[in-house]
């Protein structure tokens, strides 16, 4: 078995790579063109950790927009093992409430035209990957380990909805979400988790909620983007702490 070698795919509230330990800063080009930002290797829990900022490193490209295939590519070429997609999320289900961070075990996907696949060209054959379970076993357990270290309270198993963006939904699309089992609802999981999986790298989401998704709090409330802001600054220094916490405990 390789040495486990762990990425993380950081998104909103991840503007910068705050003031961690650098200890190489990487362009990979791929066959795809430029991934969102330098793969930088820092120090994190212990052990070396690659970061990507999924949207850019001024939070520029927006969830459409995201060369998912490149980044996914560039991760597997220097040899990452397991990817921690972290990810704000809009909450459906009660339990799934602002400020929770959840640890989601299934997703549909709604999103549309976005180059999901490596399997395009010069197949030998038709691959189609196994999706059952669309997250990493060990990495969520992981997840799970250091939560419980740290003694956050988290939301173990959910289904991710995942929306094209970049607008928020409806309120009808997202009651719709819920009848389809949806718990919450984001913008990035797809086709970041399949490719992984295409690429056959462990792969598990780290989503913190920022907000009600529309129409779940009060009907007629719109959703404020500046408490969003709010809640994901406040947030993401707890997500920072567990995914310290989970570097710690991936094991080698
Ligand atoms: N919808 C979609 N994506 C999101 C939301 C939402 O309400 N909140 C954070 N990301």
């Amino acid at each position: 078995m390789a040495v486990k070698h762990l990425a993380i795919i950081g998104g909103t509230g991840f503007d910068s790579f705050g003031d961690l330990k650098t200890v190489r800063e990487r362009q990979v080009d791929t066959p795809f063109g430029a991934c969102s930002s330098m793969l930088k290797t820092v120090e994190l829990g212990g052990r070396e950790v690659t970061l990507l900022l999924r949207h850019g490193p001024r939070h520029t490209i927006p969830p459409h927009r995201v060369n998912y295939r490149a980044n996914l590519w560039a991760l597997h070429e220097i040899g990452a093992t397991h990817i921690i997609g972290v990810a704000a999320v809009g909450g459906i289900s009660k339990a799934a409430c602002p400020e929770k961070i959840i640890l989601p075990d299934q997703l549909v996907d709604y999103t549309y035209g976005r180059e999901h696949t490596f399997f395009k060209k010069d197949l030998e054959q038709v691959t189609h990957i196994d999706f059952t379970e669309p997250f990493c076993h060990e990495l969520r357990s992981t997840l799970l380990r250091a939560c419980a270290e740290i003694g956050l309270d988290v939301l173990n198993g959910a289904t991710y909805g995942v929306t094209q963006g970049p607008r928020l939904e409806t309120a009808a699309e997202v009651k719709r979400m819920a009848c389809d089992g949806c718990d919450v609802v984001g913008m990035t999981a797809m086709p970041e988790a399949s490719l992984a999986r295409e690429l056959d790298l462990c792969y598990a989401s780290c989503a913190f909620c920022v907000n009600w998704a529309a129409g779940c709090e009060d009907s007629e409330k719109k959703i404020d983007m500046a408490e969003i802001q709010k809640t994901v600054q406040q947030q993401i220094l707890v997500v920072r702490q567990l995914l310290s916490a989970s570097a710690g405990q991936l094991g080698s």
